[in-house]
Parts: structure tokens; C-alpha cells; sequence
């Protein structure tokens, strides 16, 4: 009430240190903070599904075990980031819920399908590697909690990113059936990724504040332009070709220049229409539903603890 809660925080953010959960902060610094972790979390979770599709298929025994521990990294991010949001102050069945029943936003990316072997590929280098540049400069997040999960986080995408190049460089390496599979896979996954990072920044209501507060380092556009840049030598090693006909480096600004994306698909896909967001939510409820025995046996294993306590 007197304002030193608020100086204090101020001074933090000035100084460019770290808020902790029993600090004081002003109520939209914490309520977007759960917007962005939660969303973030419940990538995560969903994004174990179009990978974990092909655990089944997966061509090699080498293939599928590092599939395998890829889909069970992404649901320890996911568990990880869900605690770093509790700190502060909002539980689990509420964010739970909210993405169960489709009112929480998740990354746009997965709501596309994983018809091939190669999509493993393109989601491990187009993917990942998009969400290493996002993430990396969130390591600097000035929320403790969330900055410090972001360490551990940002260097198992590293592992996920390099094994995606990998399976992408083995194809190319491969037949031209197989070569085909990977382009095409390419083709599908490259504009998706991109959009990745979010509106552009005239139409992105959130960022400047952000930015403000030491959340985000950087822009959407900043960071989406850093991943292009990044990504043409990789295609060049790789022997794929990104599809837009417009990306050329561009002398001038020292960056590679790219087309327009379509984002009346991105905002279609928010919107809750893109190829996959109806299956994605219903196999999280189904997921969900599925997993009420194990609750039921926690909550009867503790009633029965506390039970003895006071008998
Ligand atoms: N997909 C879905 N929603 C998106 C989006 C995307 N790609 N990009 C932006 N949005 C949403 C925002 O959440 C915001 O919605 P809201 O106001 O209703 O919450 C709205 O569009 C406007 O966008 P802004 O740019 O104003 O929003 P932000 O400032 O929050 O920036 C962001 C968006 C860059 C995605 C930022 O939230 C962020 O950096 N988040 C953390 C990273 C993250 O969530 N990554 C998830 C995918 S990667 C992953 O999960 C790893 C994988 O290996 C499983």
C-alpha cells in the first residue's frame, strides 16, 4: 500500500535481477507470466503427441529409443514448466481444466499432423530449433523460476534439435524416394515453424510490455529473423530447399530477406481450427479421463495415511 513493494520491483527490473515468487509484483506482471508459462507448458504436453505417433513406427530400434526419450523430455518441460507457474499462485487442475476443455492457448505448431517418418525430422530441426531460438534468451527471463527451467530446458532442445538434423541428413543421404520424403516434409513444416514466433510485432499486443518487464529479450520479428538467417546454411549442408520463393540475403541489412507467411492460416489455427486441434485436445480429455484411477488411488492411499496419523 505504501508503493515500496512496487519501487522494489522496479529496482529489480532496472537492475536487470531476478523477481523470486515471495517477492513483491504488480498483478499483471504475474498474470502474464501465467499466460506464458502456462501456454508454454501445455506445448509441451501437447507436443509429445505428433511425435509420439510414430514411437510405434519408428524405423530402427535406435530410432524409436531416442524417440521415446524425446516424447518423455517434452513431458518433463511440460511438468517443470506447470511448477514454475504454480509459484505463482495458480494450481494445476485449474490450468489442467483450461486445456482440457480448449480454452488454453498452446504453440500453433501442433496442431499440424505427422503423416511421415520425416516429420520426426523436420519437427526435431524446424521445430525444436525454433523453439531454441525463442527460448534461449528466456533462460534471462526476469522470473526466477521460469529463467532457471529454461537452462535445463534449452539444452535438451539442443540434444532434439541435432537429433532432427540428423534423421533429416540420413534421408538426404538416402534413396531419392527417401530424399523426396524429406523435402516434402520440409515443405510442410517450414512456415509453420516460422510462425512459431508469434504475430508480428505491430500486431503483437503483448510484447512491448514484456519487453518492459525483462520477459522477453527480444521482438517476435527479431527472433523469427535470427532463425531464418540461422536455418539457410543448415538447409545448405542438409541439400533441402526452404520453399519461399522470396528468401534471398539481402547485402544491405546483412539478414536473409523472406516472404509474407500466411497468417490468416496462424490465426485459423488459434482460433481452434488448424489440420489437428480437435484430436489434440480430445486425446489430452481422453488422457486425462483415463488417469482418474491413479488420482483416486493417491487421494484413498492419503486419506488412509491421515487416517493413522490421527488414530
Ligand atoms: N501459437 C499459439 N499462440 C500464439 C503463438 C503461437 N505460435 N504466438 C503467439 N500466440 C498468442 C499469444 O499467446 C497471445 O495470446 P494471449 O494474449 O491470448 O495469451 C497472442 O497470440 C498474441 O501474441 P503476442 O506476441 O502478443 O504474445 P507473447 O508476447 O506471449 O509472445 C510467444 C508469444 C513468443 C510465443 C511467447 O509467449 C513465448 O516466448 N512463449 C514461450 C515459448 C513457448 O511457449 N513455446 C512453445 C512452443 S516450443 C515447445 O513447446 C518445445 C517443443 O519441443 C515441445
Amino acid at each position: 500500500p505504501d508503493g515500496s513493494g512496487q519501487r522494489r520491483f522496479d529496482e529489480l527490473i532496472a537492475a536487470d535481477q531476478r523477481i523470486e515468487p515471495s517477492d513483491w509484483m504488480p498483478a499483471a506482471y504475474r498474470k502474464t507470466l501465467v499466460r506464458q508459462i502456462s501456454q508454454h507448458a501445455h506445448s509441451e504436453i501437447i507436443g509429445m503427441q505428433p511425435e509420439g505417433n510414430w514411437i510405434t513406427r519408428a524405423p530402427s530400434l535406435k530410432r524409436k529409443s531416442i524417440l521415446m526419450a524425446k516424447v518423455q523430455d517434452e513431458a518433463g518441460h511440460g511438468l517443470y514448466l506447470y511448477s514454475a507457474a504454480q509459484t505463482l499462485g495458480t494450481d494445476r487442475d485449474t490450468m489442467f481444466e483450461q486445456l482440457i476443455t480448449g480454452t488454453a492457448k498452446y504453440s500453433s505448431i501442433f496442431n499440424y499432423t505427422t503423416p511421415t517418418w520425416a516429420d520426426m525430422g523436420s519437427i526435431g530441426w524446424l521445430v525444436d530449433g525454433a523453439a531454441i531460438c525463442n527460448q534461449v534468451p528466456l533462460c534471462r527471463a526476469s522470473y526466477g523460476p521460469y529463467g532457471r527451467a529454461m537452462v535445463r530446458i534449452c539444452k535438451e532442445e539442443s540434444f532434439h534439435q541435432r537429433q532432427g538434423f540428423e534423421i533429416l541428413l540420413e534421408l538426404m543421404r538416402g534413396t531419392p524416394a527417401q530424399q523426396q520424403m524429406a523435402q516434402e516434409s520440409v515443405n510442410r513444416w517450414y512456415a509453420p515453424a516460422l510462425m512459431m514466433f508469434g504475430p508480428p510485432d505491430a500486431d503483437s499486443p503483448n510484447s512491448q510490455q514484456s519487453m518492459a518487464w525483462n520477459i522477453k529479450r527480444f521482438s517476435n520479428d527479431e527472433l523469427r529473423q535470427r532463425f531464418v538467417d540461422m536455418l539457410v546454411p543448415q538447409a545448405e549442408i542438409l541439400g533441402v530447399t526452404l520453399p519461399d520463393p522470396d528468401l534471398k540475403w539481402n547485402e544491405e541489412r546483412g539478414h536473409y530477406d523472406f516472404g509474407e507467411l500466411d497468417w490468416a492460416e496462424f490465426a485459423e489455427v488459434l482460433a481452434g481450427r488448424g489440420p489437428a486441434n480437435a484430436i489434440r485436445v480430445a486425446r489430452r480429455r481422453a488422457a486425462h479421463e483415463d488417469g482418474e484411477w491413479v488420482r483416486a488411488a493417491a487421494r484413498a492411499y492419503a486419506d488412509k495415511q491421515a487416517e493413522l496419523a490421527s488414530a
